[in-house]
């Protein structure tokens, strides 16, 4: 696995680090409110779970899945609902956890969804951000890290559903992906 990784985009310790930073942003704009912390499967699983540690305060955390329609995946921008929330989030004030957005057609899609149910509010929070990419827009309120258009794996973000479990997020080598019959 690790020899099919050409460098190490960002260590754990980097992440870590970014990570603290940005649960201490979000436990001072929360305080006191509603906050419901919504990852989206898979990728967004261990950043949601070193995440919320660095959050103090109260919260609730739930999953949505989806998935985009279509042959060519996250080109046309359908997205369908694979797995919903189960109660209501009136009232509440929902903050939607990714582990990257690339075109934006995901979270665009969510983002839209989930206002139409009257939460409080509805936010953001990505540990990348792949600007180059963006089909729509689509902005994080919080964001890890910027990062150019490369091939990126490791703490839950995969290459056909591999790699996600690598402690720290890596640039995959070219022959992986060129390789792959699929
Ligand atoms: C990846 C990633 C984001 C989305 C971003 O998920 O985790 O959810 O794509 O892409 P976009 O901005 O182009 O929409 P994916 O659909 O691969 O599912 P996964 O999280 O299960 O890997
Ligand atoms: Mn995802
Ligand atoms: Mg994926």
């Amino acid at each position: 696995m690790e020899e099919q990784i050409s460098r190490i985009l960002f260590s754990r310790e980097e992440l870590l680090k970014r990570i603290d930073e940005l649960g201490a942003e979000i436990t001072r704009d929360y305080k006191g409110k509603n906050l419901l912390i919504l990852a989206i499967l898979k990728g967004a699983v261990p950043f949601m779970a070193d995440l919320i540690q660095h959050i103090k305060m109260p919260l609730a955390y739930d999953f949505m899945a989806v998935s985009s329609y279509g042959a060519s995946t996250h080109s046309s921008g359908v997205v369908r609902i694979m797995k919903d929330l189960e109660r209501s989030v009136d009232g509440v004030d929902i903050l939607i956890v990714e582990d990257i957005i690339d075109t934006g057609l995901t979270l665009k899609y969510l983002k839209e969804n989930l206002s139409a149910r009257n939460p409080k509010s509805v936010k953001v929070v990505t540990l990348l951000d792949k600007p180059d990419r963006r089909k729509v827009e689509v902005k994080p309120d919080y964001n890890g890290f910027t990062i150019p258009d490369e091939f990126v794996v490791g703490y839950g973000l995969d290459f056909n559903e591999q790699f996600r479990n690598l402690p720290y997020i890596g640039i995959l080598k070219p022959e992986v992906y060129e390789n792959a019959n699929e």
